[in-house]
């Protein structure tokens, strides 16, 4: 029986998950554009023997956003090489879009950073809410929901192909012979699809996972069914235990429709937290972050994730009701409306509330009232570990490490040291064996 325990996953951008975390840190502001506060992130979370750390991404920011928060949207795949090489066992997950991208292409970056960090790569895949990215991609207008989500699905099929293109023994290295590779054990993908023609293999062998872990992270209906399909670890969950384990139940129903056994997936809903040696202190943190925060920000940001522009509406105002009639346009909008429903608040009052993500979880206190609910949760079977969204990095991050994992690895619920190599190994994830039926040997040339 393998050893179960908590995983951990931590997001790992710029100076913490508060939009407001610079502001309340003695850093410069700069720092979060240095590969040294990445670094010293990396090894915080090894220090805590956490499982993976994970880069945000979108192919295009909203402008508004530059004025309010640090902007340090690198391509996450670069940051995660640099980090392969200055850590040993945390795994890298980084997240890119199947909307503005080809298959070959991530199929070979993910591939190439399983290789650089001997196994700990995973790819957040995600199908960008964003519509203003599509100007930067050439003409296209940004493709409905139902649209992206019909493309990823093939999309990932088709990277999993190429992973799968070379057989695990391909490689001979008989030098007396003059053989490096069998060229019977290439399987290009010969793909044809709706949207993809993918011909021929990767210019590399299989590489260490087999296939890097692949992640999902979309709430909606769509959303869950590409994660059923797909995913190993799911990064949203719900803000109750009670509602938490139906939907972990949910998922996993899914997943049996496609076929996968009811271990294949870990769930592993966001986190964000606020950490201080008494509950006053945390609560005076956050109290900080929060007068530090601005509400043309909030609202801003608000409106971009429900998909309202911000012409459509009077910030200070309550949201129209014909806007409401219309229903909501995202997923996190349909939270936004059942509370804006029948209430008077103005839509800048609405936004004010959300430090965080509408609907997830928000933790303000100490270490062992963290380690608590950490392990409510886990025993509950509402979650197989967290995503930590540490409010302020690298402070939060490092509490969690110091104070919040000792008190978990006491309760016996966190590890004491890594086992495994992969990131396959660290969340007790099968290395997938390639699936053959569609695709076929290369022809004798
Ligand atoms: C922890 C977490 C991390 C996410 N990271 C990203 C990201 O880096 N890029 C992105 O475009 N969306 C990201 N998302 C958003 C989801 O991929 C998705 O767009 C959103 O949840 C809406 O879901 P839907 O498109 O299925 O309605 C993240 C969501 C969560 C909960």
């Amino acid at each position: 029986m393998p050893e179960r325990h908590v995983h951990l996953n931590t997001f790992a951008h710029g100076s913490g998950y508060h939009e407001a975390a610079w502001r309340v840190q003695e850093r410069d502001p700069a720092e979060v554009l240095r590969l040294a506060s990445y670094e010293e992130i990396a090894r915080i979370a090894e220090r805590g023997l956490l499982d993976s750390l994970f880069l945000a991404d979108s192919p295009g920011v909203a402008e508004f956003r530059t004025e309010f928060l640090p902007q340090s949207a690198f391509d996450p795949l670069q940051v995660m090489a640099a980090l392969a090489a200055v850590t040993e066992h945390v795994g890298l997950i980084a997240t890119a879009s199947t909307t503005y991208s080809k298959p070959y292409d991530l199929a070979r970056r993910f591939a190439s950073l399983d290789f650089l960090s001997e196994g700990r790569a995973g790819w957040n895949v995600v199908t960008t809410r964003i519509p203003g990215v599509a100007e930067n991609f050439g003409g296209e207008p940004h493709p409905p929901h139902a649209d992206r989500y019909a493309r990823a699905h093939e999309y990932v099929e088709v990277v999993q192909k190429l992973w799968d293109g070379w057989d695990d023994d391909a490689l001979v290295g008989d030098k007396a012979a003059g053989l490096w590779a069998r060229r019977a054990s290439l399987h290009p993908p010969a793909h044809r699809g709706e949207r993809f023609d993918v011909a021929s293999v990767l210019g590399f062998p299989r590489s260490p996972q087999g296939h890097p872990v692949l992640v999902q992270a979309g709430a909606s209906d769509a959303g869950i069914d590409l994660a059923a399909r797909f995913a190993e670890l799911v990064f949203i969950g719900q803000p109750t235990i009670a509602e938490a384990v139906a939907f972990r139940a949910r998922v996993q129903r899914r997943a049996a429709d496609f076929g996968r056994p009811s271990d294949a997936i870990r769930i592993l809903p966001a986190l964000p937290f606020t950490l201080g040696s008494t509950d006053a202190e945390a609560k005076a943190l956050r109290a900080e972050l929060e007068a530090a925060s601005s509400s043309e920000f909030r609202w801003r940001n608000l409106a971009a994730m429900t998909e309202i522009e911000p012409h459509e509406i009077d910030p200070d105002a309550p949201l129209p009701a014909a806007l409401l009639d219309a229903g909501p346009r995202t997923s996190i909008g349909a939270t936004v409306y059942a509370l804006a429903r029948g209430r008077e608040q103005t839509f800048r009052q609405l936004a004010e509330q959300f430090a965080v993500r509408p609907g997830a979880l928000d933790f303000t206190g100490t270490p062992e009232e963290l380690a608590t609910l950490i392990e409510q949760w886990w025993r509950a079977g509402a979650a197989d570990g967290f995503t930590l969204m540490p409010m302020v990095l690298p402070r939060d991050l490092a509490l969690f490490a110091d104070h919040v994992v000792p008190l978990l690895q006491r309760r016996g619920i966190a590890r004491h040291e890594y086992t495994g190599r992969t990131l396959r190994d660290h969340y007790g994830l099968a290395r997938p064996r390639p699936a053959r039926a569609a695709s076929r040997p290369v022809a004798a040339a």
